[in-house]
């Protein structure tokens, strides 16, 4: 929650124009209530004393403070004396701190993969004492097996174009470091993974967007952002992206190919979630390959991450990239100025994993198919006015509601034990405020308490206690 402070001109700036037809007071209200409902005031946000929005708004105290008045009775703000008043949500302080556990819907993060626990027992681990215990580009056995895998899959690899890293992110945010250099601009997709563009602008990148949605890319957009603007890099995810659950057509990656490749784009291809397919019916094999057709010896210009955190679990840290032989030693060149390299002891079991990866994913597959239905039906149960899509693979329902007030749920059922992140997270300009990203990954009887909660906070949210109106007070 916030608690930064507002000025009474920036208060007046978000407010705008008020109803005519209504008193100023209550018009006042009125227009505060909403921007704390879509979360442009934030909860715990200061609001400026009567006094001062008084004499800023060239109105009466007597007007303000019966303005202040219908706020606190509605529930939107909170007075402290010494600490002047604060923006809040209706039912949020009703809630006993510590109550109850936290329901996670903030995390896409599934389960350790059914059969990981005998694979853990199979692994000897003693191989690890041999030497230092860590290293920059990865031990040979594993890159041996992640190559072999790219290469059975249509895109011929060598263990020298892969690097072994702690993770998807901890590979975005090396290649973003290494690759970038300001004043760079880096194209995403909107919405998008938010550590990505977290991690490119810290790196320097001015972002630029392109849009996805539940149906897919708007692959003119795209293609006509990269001939014009010709970003240094864009960073996309084709198969089951985050949070959309989209998958780009083969067609549209062989065209995005040559459009990036006129421009001198590099494109970053995040693959973390490529294989997590529930029911799409097609594989493609990597991206990379649409390039690879075309330079078979060169460097591509594609760099491909991916990870064992979704397919596999989040606990393991490992995660991979595989690129031309020349970035890969730009990457570990640069590798020891964030860390120094990753444990044997998760590599020892990363090659095993891999070499069972056709079983290991299978069993995945009918988890989230499983959770996947459970999610759709409780919504379809609870929130029937919401727009729930169908993806065929990912972890999680990009969810439309029927009015934009994704931050207000969001805040609101923090403090009823449901974690959530609102939409406007998953972009870089606060777009989405209509839009809930619901993972389907928590254990069923969770996503059970958690669509009550958020259906019973919804209902909360959409009717808000009403209030009188006091006499005598000046209309605009
Ligand atoms: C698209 C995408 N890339 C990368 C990551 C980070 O993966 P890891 O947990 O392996 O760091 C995530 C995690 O949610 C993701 O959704």
């Amino acid at each position: 929650m916030g608690s930064s402070r507002l000025s009474a001109r920036a208060l007046l700036n978000l407010v705008g124009e008020l109803d005519p037809t209504h008193a100023v007071y209550e018009a006042l209200a009125e227009r505060i209530r909403l921007l704390i409902l879509d979360g442009r005031i934030p909860t715990g946000t200061r609001l400026p004393s009567e006094r001062e929005l008084a004499m800023q708004a060239g109105r009466s105290r007597t007007t303000i403070v019966a303005c202040y008045q219908a706020l606190r009775d509605g529930g939107y703000l909170v007075s402290r004396q010494g600490s002047g008043s604060t923006a809040a949500l209706p039912g949020a302080d009703s809630i006993p701190a510590g109550a109850s556990r936290t329901i996670d819907f903030a995390r896409a993060v599934p389960p350790p993969v059914a059969g990981l626990d005998d694979l853990f027992a199979s692994v000897s681990f003693v191989d690890a004492l041999n030497g230092p215990g860590f290293d920059l580009q990865g031990n040979l056995a594993l890159r041996k097996a992640l190559a072999a895998r790219y290469s059975e899959r249509g895109l011929p690899t060598t263990p020298d174009q892969i690097m072994v890293t702690m993770g998807g992110q901890h590979a975005i945010a090396l290649i973003a470091h290494t690759l970038i250099v300001r004043p760079d601009i880096a194209l995403i997709e909107a919405p998008t993974y938010p550590h990505a563009y977290d991690a490119l602008r810290r790196a320097g990148a001015r972002l630029a967007t392109t849009p996805v949605t539940t149906e897919g890319w708007d692959l003119d957009h795209l293609l006509e952002v990269v001939s014009t603007i010709r970003p240094a890099l864009a960073y996309l995810v084709p198969d089951f992206h985050n949070p959309t659950g989209a998958s780009m057509l083969p067609e549209e990656r062989t065209l995005i190919v040559e459009a990036a490749r006129a421009s001198g784009t590099t494109l970053v291809i995040d693959e973390t979630t490529a294989d997590l397919d529930i029911d799409r019916g097609w594989d493609d094999g990597p991206f990379a390959r649409h390039a690879h057709r075309r330079s078979p010896t060169g460097s591509d210009g594609v760099i491909t991450l991916g990870s064992l955190s979704k397919s596999i679990w989040g606990g393991i840290r490992l995660g991979w990239i595989r690129a031309s032989t020349p970035v890969i030693r730009r990457l570990v060149q640069a590798r020891p100025a964030g860390d120094l390299g990753t444990p044997q002891l998760e590599q020892l079991l990363a090659e095993q994993i891999v070499t069972s990866l056709p079983q290991l994913l299978s069993q995945r597959r009918e988890l989230l198919r499983e959770h996947r239905e459970a999610l759709s039906r409780l919504l379809a149960v609870h929130l029937p006015g919401w727009t729930v899509p169908r993806p065929h693979g990912g972890l999680s329902l990009w969810t439309q509601l029927d009015r934009p007030a994704s931050s207000a749920l969001t805040s609101l059922c923090e403090a009823h034990g449901l974690a959530l992140v609102a939409g406007p997270k998953f972009s870089i300009d606060g777009a989405f405020e209509r839009f809930l990203r619901l993972p389907f990954t928590s254990p069923i009887a969770d996503l059970d308490e958690g669509v009550r909660t958020l259906a019973n906070t919804w209902t909360q949210l959409s009717h808000p206690a009403g209030h009188a109106a006091p006499q005598g007070l000046e209309m605009v």
